[in-house]
């Protein structure tokens, strides 16, 4: 026995630590069709260490203080060594892990990858959508732009339009006074660098422990599980390590050649991922021309946008907002089809799909544009568009022409 075995052997006496290295990389049989949509699981995990990582550099030299917030992020963006680098890596990042988070969700609409037995892992990933969205929205408060403070009015002003007279002490007691003010900045600090996190670390670990159970998907929609050789290994898997940690390396090398690219020649997307309006300190006193969300909130802004007040009321604007949401967590009741994956279903869902992606980013876009009668008409049209998507879904799910399903993973 060399020492390594004996060091190994004395851990695992102790804590399953081989046994689960063998149950999660080396003896995880994952489908050997995985194609470029598999890469963005790995990706998420990657972009969500990231922003831990710089994100503890960041509370390193920021002030959780209404007075100190805007002047402590220029301090780490001209005197921190490298406090540039790490803001930025943030700052894109947060808009990175909205792009691959995203592309994750595309693949599971297109390969069915939502469906028995992979509910849970789909309303797991649901629950990290929202958690994320909450991150990324309480992040965006910190640098105390003035997007930082008005969009936050905004969003929580939304609040206040829940009837019956609960809506303004709920608002007043997410923000901790009348406005956005210095309460609240110091307690969307400790959610975002504490209490969300930690949610969303062990959702991830609930997502892939379900994933674990019950195996992966795969571009055919075909169960792995089904065909097993005699030492009961699925005849379409192969080990997790060492053939998709290498495939994921590739996948990774090629995200940090593009999101360098970024990070150093526009980290700011040309105010796609740091608006310009929060490169101005906050003032309570004036009011920026166009407060908009950033990107990956605008697809539900404009749908805000998109419903009228009813009895000057804005809250069916804020539930039709909530609805789009809910809509997504109950993908997979909605969905009739007898198979996953797109390639065998019929080309009703194929159309579907493509509007529902397109009146998504239509609707994203329209989002960051100004009010106007012409964009108010699209933004109905594309919100109906989105909702026909999962309300038709029962429907056209079950009278779609599928074709038959291979019995093993077609290695296209
Ligand atoms: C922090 C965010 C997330 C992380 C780190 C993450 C991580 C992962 C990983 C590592 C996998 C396995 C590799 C792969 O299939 O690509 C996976 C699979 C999956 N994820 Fe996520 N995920 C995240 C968010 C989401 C979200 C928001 C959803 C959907 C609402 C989602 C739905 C799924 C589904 C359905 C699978 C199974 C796919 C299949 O087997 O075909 N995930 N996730």
């Amino acid at each position: 026995m060399t020492r390594m075995q004996a060091f190994t052997g004395w851990i695992d006496a102790r804590f399953p630590m081989t046994r689960m290295w063998k149950e999660h990389m080396a003896e995880y049989y994952a489908p050997k069709n995985f194609n470029f949509w598999y890469f963005f699981g790995s990706l998420a995990l990657l972009v969500l260490v990231m922003q831990i990582v710089t994100g503890i550099f960041l509370t390193m030299n920021y002030k959780p203080d209404a007075k100190m917030a805007f002047a402590s992020v220029e301090y780490i963006m001209r005197d921190v060594e490298w406090g540039w680098l790490i803001r930025y890596l943030h700052s894109t990042g947060a808009s990175a892990f909205f792009i691959v988070v995203y592309l994750h969700m595309f693949r599971g609409l297109m390969y069915g990858s939502f469906k028995k037995p992979r509910e849970l892992i789909w309303i797991f990933g649901m629950l990290i959508y929202v958690a994320l969205m909450a991150e990324a929205f309480m992040g965006y408060l910190l640098p105390w732009g003035q997007m930082s403070y008005w969009g936050a009015q905004v969003i929580i002003s939304l609040f206040s339009t829940i009837p019956f007279g609960f809506g303004e002490p709920i608002a007043e007691w997410i923000r901790g006074d009348f406005v956005i003010a210095d309460a609240t900045l110091n307690r969307f600090f400790a959610f975002h660098v504490i209490a969300v996190p930690l949610i969303l670390l062990m959702l991830v670990v609930a997502h892939i422990i379900a994933l674990h159970e019950v195996g992966s998907n795969n571009p055919d929609g075909v169960e792995i599980k089904k065909h097993k050789d005699e030492n009961g290994i699925p005849k379409d898997g192969i080990p997790f390590h060492p053939y998709y940690s290498v495939k994921d390396i590739v996948g990774v090398i090629v995200f940090l050649i593009l999101f360098a690219v970024i990070i150093f020649f526009i980290p700011d997307m040309w105010g796609w991922f740091l608006e310009k309006d929060n490169f101005i300190p906050a003032n309570p006193l004036e009011t920026p021309e166009h407060i908009v969300p950033l990107w990956y909130f605008t697809p539900f802004y404009a749908i805000l946008r998109a419903v009228p007040n009813i009895l000057s009321s804005q809250f069916p604007g804020v539930a039709a907002m909530g609805m789009a949401i809910i809509f997504l967590f109950l993908v997979p009741w909605l969905d009739r089809s007898p198979v996953k994956s797109i390639r065998y279903r019929g080309g009703i869902y194929k159309f579907a799909l493509a509007v529902f992606v397109f009146s998504f980013i239509a609707l994203g876009w329209l989002g960051t544009q100004p009010v106007s009668e012409t964009y108010t008409l699209f933004s109905r049209i594309f919100s109906v568009l989105y909702f026909a998507f999962f309300i038709l879904m029962p429907w056209y799910t079950m009278i779609d022409k599928t074709r038959p399903v291979p019995e093993r993973v077609t290695d296209k």
